[in-house]
This record gives structure tokens, C-alpha cells and sequence, in this order.
């Protein structure tokens, strides 16, 4: 994908020779003819680095506007100057310029300051990535009876080689339950391989867990090692299993019982030896009833059965995942916070219908919302009002985005609680949902994800 670069500068002989360089190397440009104009495009445009020059007319100068766009986001920003001196070179990088280049441009060194700020960018953004994984080795927190079950059945379970079938409300922790027994497991050290069945296109969960010989369908452009493959001896979690259709049902019992398959499109036999978790939050007796799932496969899975408690049976768990969530929220940037005892008392009360990933929204949107440290009873109650007669809030009550301080937030808060509205209109399946709100099943699920309403 061609990087976009930003040019501000006031001329316009400039913009259209940089605009020209930077082109002939592949880049995208867009222009900005003042530093007013600049900050409204990078609102609503994508861009990957800015080149900003410092001196630009009656408007803001580029140092002001170096400075807004550093407040904004953390893009590479190049200065140029035909008017460079010392000082100001000092005064930009100290104000957090990437690079600074003087006028007049030569071509060599514009393609090297833009290439090395590009560059940058990406190591600090792979850095930003490693840096969350690391520390992530989420834990099942909850010192509940039910919660204390679950982890003595994951104890148990882990180190055999049992296919296990995890099974609880939306948001009930079975992505974490399953990460556990892998971690617990014989062989954690080779990666967990998942597989969201309900992302991936039906048409293509076949040749997703399978694999493909070249040609075996439109743009099967070569042949293809699926899940299984990948996973051979280790561990294969597919999630969402209740959303398979009966053919891919079929060949994963056909697995279970030989551990062996072919290829969508092949002759070979591929052997392989892989251990399954799987998950769902469908009620598997009533799809079984229906027709929708094989009541063989379902006996198969069922050996071991882990059943993760919906929130609601285990709402003295809720102190402490709250003050995980605070935590880990302030890790993340935002501000720290503390619950009072009366704040947490009426989170204990209230049912969770969409369990602790329902409860961590919750968390963070009164950690963006709420502008005091210490959260009370009243800001709780507030926020947990149904949003239907939430007019006690005033706008607030409508809709959060309106209250948010930049964009940004108030986009993901207005994407997030329309989709959260619209999956719990049609029952949280995803497919139907995204047939009604008109998006691709498999993009909804990512933005779904990426907006942590599922994972
Ligand atoms: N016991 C727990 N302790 C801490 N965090 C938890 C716990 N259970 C769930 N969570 C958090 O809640 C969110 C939802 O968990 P997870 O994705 O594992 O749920 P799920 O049951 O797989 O949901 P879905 O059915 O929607 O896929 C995650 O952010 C997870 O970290
Ligand atoms: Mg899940």
C-alpha cells in the first residue's frame, strides 16, 4: 500500500514540485496551503507523514502547527525552511519534528528525509504492538465458587490431550478459558493457531481449516496449508463452532475420529495429529434439534465440557475485575481511577446481560466520560440508566459520542454502541446483523472486533 504524505506550504510552486518527487517514488500526496487547512484534512484524511513548512503566510506558522499535529496524533513530521537557521531547526526537533530540510530542496534529500520518517513511524508502531502483547498474558480473574471451578477444570484438563468444547454467554471469558489450557498444556510453547468460524466466509471455513490444491477454485492461485496443518501437534481453537456449516461439521469429525483429511480441491490424504478446543455460545441441543449441528460431532466434542458462568452467578467476582480493568485502562493512558465501595455496590446489582466484556465497556466508558478520579454511585447510576429513557442525562443520555472530547473517540463510541444496539436487536448473530445494517458478515465481525464488542 502507497504511503500519503501531507504537503503544507503556502506556495504553490512548491507543493506541485514536492508533490511531483514524491510521486515519481510511488507516494500519494494531498496539499494543504496553510496549517488551518492542514489540521481540517488530517481530521478526515489518512496520512502516514507531514511536510510542513515553517514559514507560511498570515496564518498559523508551521512551529504552531508542528506543535497541534504532535497534540493530535504521533505522525512523522519533516520541516522545510528556505529561512532555516540553527535555531529554528533546534526549536522544531525539540517540539518533536522528525527531520528538518531547507530550501532549496534538493530531490535526494527529500526522498531519503521522507523514506527514514516512514520508516520510523512503522518501528514505532511494530514497538507500540510488541510492547501490548507482551505484558499480556491475561488471567482469569475471579475468586467466585464458580469462577474457582473453572480453573480447577482447566487444571485438570490441560495437560492431557482431550478436545474440550467451551461453552458460555457472549463475553463470559471462553477466549481466556481457552488460552489458559493452552498455556497449561503440553505444548505451549508452539503457538495456539485460532480460527473464528464465524469470520470467515461460509464458502471459505473449508478451505481455511483444510487447506487447498492450486486451482481448485476461483483464485485458489496456489495451494494452500489450512489450520490443521498449521496446527499439527498442537493446539486448533475454533471458535464460534456452532456457526460451521454441516459439510465442514462433517470432515472435523471425520479428523476426530482419523486425523486425517484432504485438501478442498486434492486427492492426498494429509495426516495430522492436533489437539481441538473448541467454543461456542450457541445452545448446541436446540441447533442438534433443529438440523443445524451433527449430534455425533456434538458427543465427540462434549468429552470435556467447560461450562464459564455468565456474570450475573458470580457478581462478588465484580471489585476485583473492576480494579483489574482500572488498572489495566491506566496502563493503556487513561487517566487512573478509583470506584467508590457505593459505586461498586451498584455494579454488583445491576445483571450484565453482556457479562465482563459488557462490564470492561462499562469501565472504560466512565473512565472517558467521567472527568473526576473517584468515580461515585451517582456517576454509575448514571451511565448504567437505560439509554431508552436517558433523558435524565440530557445529551449524555443519547449518545456518548456527543460528549467526547475529539473525534476519534466520539466515532468509536457512536460505532460501538450502534453496533452493540443492533446485535442485541437481532439476538447477537452476527450474520443476520450484518445483513440488516448492510455489511459483509466477515467485515462486521472485524470491526466488531476491533471495537472490542467481540474478540
Ligand atoms: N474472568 C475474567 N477475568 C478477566 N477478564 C475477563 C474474564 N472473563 C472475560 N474477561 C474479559 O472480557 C472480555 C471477553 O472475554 P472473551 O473474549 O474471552 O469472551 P467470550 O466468551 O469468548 O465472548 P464471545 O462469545 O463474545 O466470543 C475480554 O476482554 C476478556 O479479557
Ligand atoms: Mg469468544
Amino acid at each position: 500500500m502507497s504511503n500519503r504524505i501531507l504537503i503544507v506550504d503556502d506556495e504553490t510552486s512548491i507543493r506541485h514540485a514536492l508533490a511531483g518527487v514524491l510521486e515519481d517514488e510511488g507516494f500519494i500526496t494531498l496539499a494543504a496551503s496553510s496549517a488551518e487547512e492542514a489540521l481540517e484534512l488530517l481530521d478526515t484524511a489518512s496520512v502516514d507523514l507531514v511536510l510542513l513548512d515553517i514559514w507560511l503566510g498570515d496564518g498559523m506558522d508551521g512551529i504552531a502547527a508542528l506543535e497541534r499535529i504532535r497534540e493530535r496524533c504521533s505522525l512523522p513530521v519533516i520541516m522545510i525552511s528556505g529561512h532555516g537557521t540553527i535555531e529554528t531547526a533546534v526549536q522544531a526537533t525539540r517540539r518533536g519534528a522528525f527531520d528538518f530540510i531547507e530550501k532549496p530542496l534538493s530531490y535526494d534529500k527529500i526522498v531519503l528525509a521522507v523514506s527514514n520518517g516512514l520508516r520510523f513511524a512503522r518501528l514505532e508502531r511494530e514497538n507500540l504492538l510488541l510492547r501490548e502483547k507482551a505484558p499480556q498474558t491475561p488471567t482469569l480473574t475471579g475468586e467466585s465458587a464458580a469462577m474457582r471451578q473453572v480453573r480447577r477444570q482447566i487444571e485438570m484438563v490441560a495437560p492431557t490431550e482431550a478436545w474440550v468444547l467451551i461453552r458460555g454467554e457472549h463475553g463470559t471469558g471462553k477466549e481466556l478459558v481457552a488460552q489458559a489450557i493452552h498455556r497449561l498444556s503440553r505444548s505451549s510453547e508452539q503457538p495456539m493457531v485460532e480460527v473464528n468460524c464465524a469470520a470467515i466466509p461460509e464458502e471459505l471455513i473449508e478451505s481455511e481449516l483444510f487447506g487447498h490444491e492450486k486451482g481448485s477454485f476461483t483464485g485458489a492461485n496456489a495451494a494452500r496449508r489450512g489450520r490443521f496443518d498449521q496446527a499439527d501437534g498442537g493446539i486448533l481453537f475454533l471458535d464460534e463452532i456452532g456457526d460451521m456449516s454441516l459439510a465442514t461439521q462433517a470432515k472435523i469429525l471425520r479428523i476426530l475420529q482419523e486425523q486425517r483429511f484432504e485438501r478442498v480441491g486434492g486427492s492426498k490424504t494429509v495426516k495430522v495429529n492436533v489437539r481441538v478446543l473448541a467454543a461456542t455460545n450457541k445452545n448446541l441441543e436446540e441447533d442438534i434439534e433443529a438440523g443445524r449441528f451433527r449430534a455425533d460431532l456434538f458427543w465427540r466434542l462434549n468429552v470435556v465440557p467447560i461450562q464459564v458462568p455468565p456474570l450475573r452467578d458470580r457478581l462478588e467476582d465484580i471489585p476485583l475485575l473492576v480494579a483489574d480493568m482500572a488498572r489495566s485502562l491506566a496502563e493503556k493512558g487513561l487517566k487512573a481511577r478509583e470506584f467508590t465501595a457505593d459505586a461498586i455496590a451498584t455494579m454488583m446489582a445491576h445483571p450484565w446481560p453482556g457479562n465482563v466484556r459488557e462490564l470492561r465497556n462499562f469501565v472504560e466508558r466512565l473512565a472517558i466520560m467521567c472527568q473526576e478520579r473517584i468515580i461515585d454511585e451517582a456517576q454509575v447510576r448514571l451511565f448504567l440508566a437505560p439509554r431508552a429513557n436517558g433523558a435524565a442525562s440530557g445529551i449524555a443520555g443519547r449518545c456518548d459520542a456527543l460528549l467526547a472530547a475529539d473525534y476519534k473517540t466520539a466515532k468509536r463510541l457512536f460505532e460501538r454502541e450502534y453496533l452493540q444496539h443492533k446485535l442485541q436487536e437481532n439476538g447477537h448473530n452476527i450474520s443476520r446483523t450484518a445483513e440488516r445494517v448492510g455489511l459483509e458478515r466477515s467485515h462486521l465481525h472485524k470491526k466488531l472486533k476491533s471495537l472490542d464488542i467481540v474478540q
